[in-house]
Formats: structure tokens, C-alpha cells, sequence
């Protein structure tokens, strides 16, 4: 049992290895129990405010689901329609929700605005994506490798692609875990230097390694999982065109595959562009775990909200 109750989720580089290794357990067991149809109410009379301010399926879904099944309420707030996309300041939107709330989901660009939203808000914040980090979708992603390959520690993962949000969060939960994680992009797409620098010195605590090439013949070999994402993260779309050419040789394709482990994984955050990132063959082939961690969204993402609105 971990205390982390009114704790905010804005990066996994806040949290330790026992925590993360907890809120894993913890999405396992009401994994088990959603299959087991065990009614599980510990949100009742609670409420998650969710504000988007860009598109998703799998963040909303999940969340709004999840909350519902743990007894409690997911209030879905458009940022084009509360007071926030008129100019309302964060400060006083949070100062205004903690008064009605007891905690709020947001996805936005900056990481800035989303420290911001926590640091005035007297309930839980929980970051749902920004430009720089998505821990959500990595305490899945870790669920999901543990669930299919029995362990983290001593787990390689190749990511292959731009150095984005999902990069950052994966160099921040491999490093915390103990994996061996190397990020393959191309030159100007490059992880944030700061976060590989954190990630390296959580890593040199946990037995991990975390590494950044640009060579990916070299970086797959010996690879337990190889994980992709878009080429173009949502607000880059006008830079589709030339990302298109800067990434042609770090498609995950069938050729590349071959060459990780015979029983490595494929992984993508998704939503995917077939043909770009990933061919239809690997993604839709039996190495692919795409739809197993998209569910995991749900199973960690309630935990998550258990333990830190919950006793
Ligand atoms: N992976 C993920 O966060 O998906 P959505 O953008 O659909 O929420
Ligand atoms: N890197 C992608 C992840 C989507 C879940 C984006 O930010 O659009």
C-alpha cells in the first residue's frame, strides 16, 4: 500500500519505483475483478472533471468509463466551451473547480499550463497528455509489458519515431522500472535533452539504461518490444509533408521485426497511421499487443483515480 491520496499525476518522473510498481498491481487486480463482473464502488459521490483542449478516444473513453464503473462521475469539459477558451485564467479555474471537483483529468500543449492547473487546485490534477509527457498512457504501456512478459526489469524497448510526448514518458517509466530503453529518431527529431538527462539518472538508481541513436538497424537487435507513434503529433499536422520524408526509414515494417527478438512485442499508443509509422502487417499481425494496452487505459487509469482520490 502506497499513501497517494491528493497527490497530482503530471509526470512519472514524481513518482517512485514502489508507487509505480503499486498503481501496476493495482490495475491488475481490478483488471481481475472488472472480468470477475465484481462491483467495486470506492468514487461513489465522487466527481473527475476531464478538460480537452485536443481531440481523443481512448483518454476520454477511459477515463469517463472508468469513473463511472468505480461509482463516480466523469464531467466532460471541451476547453472551446468552459470559460477557459474566453480567457479565463488556470489560476482561477482552479481555484473554481477544486470547490465543486474532487479532481480534474486535463490534456493540453504546454506542460507549463498543466503545473499551473495543479498548483492552484487543492484536488488531485492528473495530466492527460501535453506536448512534452503523457504518463497515462505509460502506466498502461508498462502494464501491458509486465502482463505479457511476466517482468520490466532487464525488458528492452526500442522506440522508433519522433522524440515526443510518448518518447519522454517511456525514457521516465523505463528508466523507473529498470528497463533497457533506447529511442531511435531521426536528427532533428530528437528527445528533449533535459528529459533524457532525468531519465539517465532515475536509470542509473534502478539498474536501467536508457539510450538515443539514430540507428535503428543496430537498436532493434535483441529488442523484447518495438514501439512506434505518429509521425505528426496533434498541433504539428502542417508539418505532415516533410515529416513524411524525414521519417521514411523508421517505419516499423515486417523487415525490421525480424530483426528484434523472435518474441518481441509490437506497441503503438495509438491512434496509427497504417503505412506511415507502422505497416498493416505488423500492426494487425500476431506480435502486435495494440489493442491489449489500449484496454490497459481503463484498468490503470482506475487505479490511478482510486489511489489518489480514495482513503
Ligand atoms: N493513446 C491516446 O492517448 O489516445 P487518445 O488520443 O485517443 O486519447
Ligand atoms: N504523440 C501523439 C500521441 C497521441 C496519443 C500526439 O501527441 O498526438
Amino acid at each position: 500500500q502506497q499513501e497517494l491520496k491528493g497527490k497530482d499525476f503530471l509526470t512519472l518522473a514524481d513518482y517512485t519505483k514502489d508507487e509505480i510498481e503499486y498503481l501496476i498491481d493495482l490495475a491488475d487486480y481490478l483488471k481481475k475483478q472488472q472480468k470477475d463482473r465484481v462491483i467495486f464502488e470506492p468514487l461513489k459521490g465522487k466527481t473527475l472533471g476531464m478538460i480537452f483542449e485536443k481531440s481523443s478516444t481512448r483518454t476520454r473513453v477511459s477515463f469517463e468509463t472508468g469513473i463511472y464503473q468505480l461509482g463516480g462521475l466523469g464531467i466532460f469539459l471541451s476547453s472551446k466551451d468552459i470559460q477557459i477558451g474566453r480567457g479565463e485564467s488556470i489560476a482561477d479555474t482552479a481555484k473554481v473547480l477544486s470547490g465543486y471537483l474532487d479532481g480534474i483529468m486535463i490534456r493540453t500543449f504546454a506542460q507549463e499550463d498543466v503545473e499551473e492547473l495543479a498548483k492552484h487546485a487543492s484536488i488531485p490534477v492528473i495530466n492527460g497528455l501535453t506536448d512534452l509527457y503523457h504518463p497515462c498512457q505509460v502506466l498502461a504501456d508498462l502494464q501491458t509489458i509486465k502482463e505479457v512478459k511476466g517482468k520490466l526489469q532487464g525488458e528492452k524497448l526500442v522506440y522508433i519515431g519522433d522524440g515526443n510526448n510518448m518518447t519522454h514518458s517511456l525514457m521516465i517509466g523505463a528508466s523507473l522500472t529498470g528497463m533497457h530503453m533506447v529511442a531511435v529518431t531521426p536528427d532533428g527529431y530528437t528527445p528533449n535533452k533535459e528529459v533524457l538527462t532525468k531519465a539517465k539518472s532515475i536509470a542509473d538508481q534502478h539498474g536501467a539504461i536508457i539510450d538515443w541513436t539514430t540507428d535503428v538497424e543496430t537498436a532493434v537487435q535483441g529488442a523484447d518490444v518495438l514501439y512506434t507513434d505518429v509521425w505528426a503529433s496533434m498541433g504539428q499536422e502542417e508539418e505532415q509533408q516533410q515529416r513524411e520524408k524525414d521519417f521514411e526509414n523508421y517505419q516499423v515494417n515486417e523487415r525490421l521485426l525480424e530483426k528484434a527478438k523472435t518474441d518481441a512485442i509490437f506497441m503503438h499508443c495509438l491512434p496509427a497511421h497504417r503505412g506511415e509509422e507502422v505497416t498493416t502487417g505488423v500492426i494487425d499481425g500476431k506480435q502486435s499487443v495494440v489493442f491489449q494496452q489500449a484496454e490497459n487505459r481503463l484498468h490503470a487509469q482506475k487505479a490511478l483515480m482510486t489511489a489518489l482520490m480514495t482513503d
